[in-house]
């Protein structure tokens, strides 16, 4: 199965520090997926889709997302709103299974997918609770032999990038990896929120964060480093998911001419 990952849309009406709408940068992302030789078979977003959680911004992620013409699984960041991204896509269900959580597993596919919110309301930081992480330990009891992917906003692991490892996942780290440890069948963690490509071993499975289709975190380990956040390409992961042997790609956003030798 053929997953592509974009993720940190922050769609918003301002224009970024760039001059470009975050809604254009989507729609360049898009248009690269459209243009893969080989077309996924599904499409998952790991959350930041809004700026600011507004009904008028889900309204852009709608119109963007539809230019897919590919299935679409969304997950919310920490920029989001679950009632508002729940109202502006009433028909995708798997959004309201949950009451408390925009958490959901999907059988629909030959991988499952496990969806976990990692968002604390008006935060920045992820955490997962008690319930959360005993709703992913029954869900992943439930089918042990089943290739899976499991989706969440924050990185289980700390990035050494430390303004975003301020807000990183701050509750159930540990014990998430401890959970994801026994279970073999996992073949991806995939998060977003850093804003460009990392990986780390957690619990024995590799877990990923993809870049933002709109800027990038700024590479930068001293510790005492501001937050920043640059132009640099902005890009999408293809995760070519067969169980034990799956490859993620990293991909860039843009148009780059292909060199031939005979
Ligand atoms: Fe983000
Ligand atoms: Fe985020």
């Amino acid at each position: 199965m053929l997953i592509a990952q974009i993720t940190d849309l922050h769609l918003q009406h301002q224009p970024g520090p760039d001059g470009i709408l975050p809604a254009e940068h989507l729609r360049q992302a898009v248009d690269s997926l459209r243009q893969l030789p080989t077309r996924p078979d599904l499409v998952v977003v790991t959350g930041d889709l809004t700026e600011h959680g507004a009904p008028d911004e889900y309204a852009l992620l709608r119109a963007g997302l539809a230019r897919l013409e590919m299935p679409y699984r969304l997950i919310p960041g920490n920029h989001d709103h679950t009632g508002q991204l729940r109202a502006a896509f009433p028909e995708l269900a798997e959004l309201g299974v949950d009451a408390r959580f925009i958490q959901y597993v999907d059988d629909a596919w030959p991988v499952r997918l496990v969806a976990l919110d990692t968002t604390v309301p008006g935060k920045g930081h992820g955490a997962l609770c008690a319930a959360r992480l005993q709703w992913l330990a029954d869900r992943l009891a439930e089918a042990p032999a089943a290739p899976t992917v499991v989706l969440m906003h924050h990185p289980p692991f700390e990035t050494g990038i430390h303004p975003m490892d301020a807000i990183g996942l701050l509750e159930g780290r540990d014990e998430f990896a401890r959970i994801v440890a026994g279970h073999h069948n996992i073949e991806r963690i995939l998060c977003g929120h850093l804003h460009r490509t990392m990986m780390c071993q957690v619990g024995g499975v590799l877990a990923c964060t993809c870049p933002s289709t709109v800027q990038q975190i700024q590479l930068n380990l001293v510790p005492s480093a501001p937050l920043a956040a640059r132009f640099e390409p902005p890009g999408y992961q293809l995760h070519w998911v067969r169980p034990g042997r799956t490859v993620t790609h990293h991909a860039v956003v843009g148009h780059y001419d292909s060199v031939y030798y005979a």
